[in-house]
């Protein structure tokens, strides 16, 4: 007959046992360590689902995260950091430059630039998102960026700004901007200081904007191409888009020459 002293010492000393003590361990100290970043995602959540109840025009991603934040742990369908760095915005930053950035979502991208420059503001006039970039400022002890909940058409303001960013913005599939690309283009021409930069990123190139030829002629009339390239999609449902860096110019050209093609951007992934 076996030893029952004996049979409870292997229990004890079993090896699935003690794993379970140390992933116990484990978890406790993980939770303690990362219970702030937990209740901010909490907070964030909290939001997207008040959006997907009350926001009454398109949610992006259903209801899921359309920018991501690896510093926060979200990932979204577009990760910030990783963007950025495709982009390469940061090479034209400074410590002196506001800037302002359309359609700011949840604020990540804006958040992200903040230590780069003096300071930013985002437009986006879906509440909701701005209360993900509140929480995610105020979590991250930011204090250059402020959000403001408006329409950036009828956004009016003596502010000039050293750069703007329009990514994917030019036009929206939540109709919040539909206006022409002309007057798109010449609020923000009109909203950049002397030497200002346009960061700007497409949609995609074969239905949205496969007029991208007569769109690039018209933003030449008030900004220099400085260099553009493709950039590919993080995940499937999104398609890779144009990014283009564009210079107010001093004097408007009403003939431009246009410096791009369609099909031959199609293909070019690099600078
Ligand atoms: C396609 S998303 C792009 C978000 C962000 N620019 C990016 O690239 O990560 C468009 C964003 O613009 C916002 N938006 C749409 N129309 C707007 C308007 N008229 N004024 C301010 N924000 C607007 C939407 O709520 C959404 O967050």
């Amino acid at each position: 007959m076996r030893n029952p002293i004996n049979k409870i010492k292997r229990t004890w000393m079993s090896y699935p046992m003690w794993e379970g003590v140390l992933q116990f361990k484990d978890s406790f100290y993980r939770n303690l360590i990362n219970r702030d970043v937990k209740d901010l995602h909490l907070k964030l959540i909290d939001q997207l689902n008040s959006q997907k109840n009350n926001w009454e025009r398109f949610v992006y991603c259903n209801g899921y995260f359309y920018q991501g934040y690896e510093k926060i742990g979200i990932s979204g369908i577009k990760p910030t950091q990783k963007r950025m760095k495709n982009y390469d915005i940061n090479e034209y930053l400074n410590k002196n430059m506001a800037v302002l950035d359309i359609g700011s979502n949840n604020g990540f991208l804006a958040l992200d630039i903040s230590d780069k420059v003096k300071k930013v503001t985002g437009i986006e006039y879906n509440e909701y998102l701005n209360k993900i970039g509140n929480e995610t400022k105020n979590y991250l002890g930011i204090d250059n960026v402020n959000f403001i909940t408006e329409d950036f058409k009828t956004y009016q303001t003596e502010e000039k700004y050293d750069a703007i960013l329009s990514l994917s913005n030019h036009s929206t599939v939540d109709k919040g901007l539909d206006t022409s690309f002309e007057s798109f283009v010449l609020k923000i021409y009109n909203q950049l200081n002397s030497g200002g930069y346009l960061f700007f990123e497409s949609h995609d190139l074969i239905k949205i904007d496969k007029d991208m030829n007569e769109k690039f002629q018209t933003a030449q009339k008030y900004f220099d191409p400085i260099k553009y390239k493709m950039v590919k999609k993080f995940y499937p449902p999104d398609v890779d888009k144009l990014f283009i860096v564009l210079k107010k110019r001093d004097d408007l050209n009403e003939n431009p020459e246009r410096i791009f093609d369609i099909n031959e951007a199609k293909n070019k992934y690099s600078y």
